[in-house]
């Protein structure tokens, strides 16, 4: 499952980091928000490192879509609903800064884009309704909007909003030029080595398994913030999206394009060294709660090939990202009071502009004791008990489905195990073990979310134990993959974790 992106021999290694050291800011987190806050800081003499828990871009930023667009599906209807004019203006003036900021850095790097219009398409006559919030919406945040009948798209439209001028790019390239920047700036950076605690203080000392690294500040850009203090992790909802590229006979539409109405499509076009290739995104769904995720694959595979005959697909992959409860990003300290600890989440799959703006706010915030921009993309923000309903309506959700987890009836523990790439959840003995069989080899996990005892669900497009309270994944083996959980799944019958 690995992406068109990621896909590609010359990804540099990064050793773990080693016990004792100190540094001004520690950026944990090696994605597009992790990498951009701390260039922007070893720029300005600060002494940095990143610590990235896999590899540099393996979560959300190096399977994203990679688009850099103002437009953004129904987002802007979405926030146009809860918010004032002024909320939504300074959503997109705060994505035109990071959109500006990381268009003139690759070109000052090399780094390849391409410029398209981006498009907002109704596939049905019901759908056209939607479309058209999503172009009043832009409209009223002062973008060049306008309304295309038809965008000459290969499927039925019924009306379009059309943004043009925006960027779709490889963001791998984007991570290694950034990355080697850093370095070059005399930042540090560490993969394979995941932040397990924090111990606020003078200096914060931030925990790696059983080493410990010191740093004046520290920058949580985690995706979800993995501490539970601030109770992020219930303000925010994790959904997983399913995403292909093909090989497509015959010429391909040059724009980025998503539906405004269901069933939910992203496409562009993606240039590869075997051709132009194109990329379908959709099928998302909340983290943990799909029945199967292979049929999920499979029906946006069919709609992509009924679309554009003789496709092949080349790569399937998948990534998540997390909404906030007000459909806002939250930027800013990790507690009220403290700005020792920063966090930048809530992106909603639109964190390529929105991620750089954070990461020139926490910079800003961390070197000049300011924020670019103000109070309603902040975490604490004044207005922050708008969208109260939503978070009490979200951890309904979670707690109905706990409710559901512990009593919903199990099949039984049995000796016939799972076949080959299946997973199921099994009562043993009064617990909910994990049982799968992946690459031949069959094991037995505890079921219980180290992150709040969430009980997880098999992933059966990606073989992986996903939970549907806050997002954690892990891996067959346990260890884990991404959200808000630190450690690995027990194994079924021991009492402690590994970390
Ligand atoms: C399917 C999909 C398509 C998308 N398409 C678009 C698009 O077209 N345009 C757009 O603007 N946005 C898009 N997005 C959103 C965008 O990709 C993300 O918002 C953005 O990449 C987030 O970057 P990030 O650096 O904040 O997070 P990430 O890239 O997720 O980076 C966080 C990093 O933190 C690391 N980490 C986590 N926990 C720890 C720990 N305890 N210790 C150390 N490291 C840790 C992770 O391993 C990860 O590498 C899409 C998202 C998805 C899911
Ligand atoms: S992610 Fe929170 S309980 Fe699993």
């Amino acid at each position: 499952m690995t992406s068109l992106w990621l896909d590609r021999p010359d990804l540099p290694t990064y050793p773990e980091v080693p016990a004792g050291r100190s540094y001004d800011v520690v950026v944990v987190g090696g994605g597009l928000t992790g990498l951009t806050t701390a260039l922007l800081l070893t720029r300005a003499g600060a002494s940095v490192a990143v610590l990235e828990a896999r590899r540099l871009g393996a979560v959300a930023t190096g399977s994203t879509t990679g688009k850099v667009t103002l437009l953004q599906g129904s987002k802007l209807a979405r926030i146009a609903r809860r918010h004032s004019a002024a909320t939504l203006r300074t959503y997109v003036e705060a994505n035109a800064e990071g959109q500006q900021w990381l268009l003139r850095y690759c070109d000052e790097h090399d780094v390849p884009y391409q410029r398209r219009p981006d498009l907002v398409v109704a596939q049905s006559e019901e759908g056209r309704d939607a479309v058209g919030n999503v172009h009043d919406a832009a409209h009223e945040a002062h973008l060049p909007v306008e309304w295309v009948e038809d965008p000459g798209l290969p499927f039925p439209t019924f009306g379009t909003a059309r943004l043009p001028d925006q960027a779709q790019l490889d963001t791998t390239d984007v991570v290694l030029a950034l990355a080697r920047d850093l370095e070059r700036h005399g930042g540090e950076i560490f993969e394979g080595s995941r932040m397990t605690g924090l111990h606020q203080g003078s200096p914060n000392r931030v925990a790696v398994g059983e080493l410990e690294v010191e740093a004046d500040r520290v920058v949580l850009a985690t995706g979800t913030p993995v501490l539970d203090r601030g109770g992020f992790f219930a303000r925010l909802a994790p959904s997983r999206t399913h995403a292909i590229a093909l090989d497509v006979p015959g010429p391909l539409p040059q724009v980025m394009a998503i539906t405004g109405d269901a069933p939910f499509r992203s496409l562009r076009t993606a240039p590869t060294a075997d051709g132009e290739r194109l990329v379908v995104a959709g099928a998302g769904h909340p983290t943990g709660r799909a029945v199967s995720t292979r049929e999920l694959v499979e029906g946006l595979t069919r709609w992509a090939t009924d679309v554009f005959p003789g496709a092949v697909t080349t790569h399937v992959w998948a990534a998540q990202d997390y909404r906030g409860h007000d459909e806002l990003p939250s930027v800013g300290p990790l507690l009220p009071r403290s700005d020792r600890v920063l966090v930048a989440t809530g992106y909603d799959k639109w964190g390529l502009a929105m991620g750089v703006a954070a990461a020139l706010a926490m910079s800003s915030a961390i070197l000049e004791s300011q924020m670019i921009w103000t109070h309603p993309l902040r975490t604490w923000r004044p207005g922050g008990l708008v969208g109260l309903d939503r978070v009490v309506t979200l951890n309904a959700g979670v707690a109905s489905r706990l409710a559901q987890d512990k009593l919903s009836p199990r099949v039984h523990s049995s000796d016939v195990v799972p076949p080959e790439g299946q997973g199921r959840v099994e009562r043993d003995a009064g617990r909910d073990v994990a049982v799968s069989t992946v690459d031949g080899v069959t094991r037995r996990l505890s079921a219980t979310c180290t992150h709040l005892g969430g009980v997880v669900s098999w992933n059966d497009a990606e073989r992986s134990w996903d939970c549907p309270l806050h997002g954690s994944r892990f891996a067959p083996d346990g260890q884990v993959l991404e959200g808000p959980a630190t450690c690995a799944l027990r194994a079924a019958g021991r009492g402690q974790g590994a970390p």
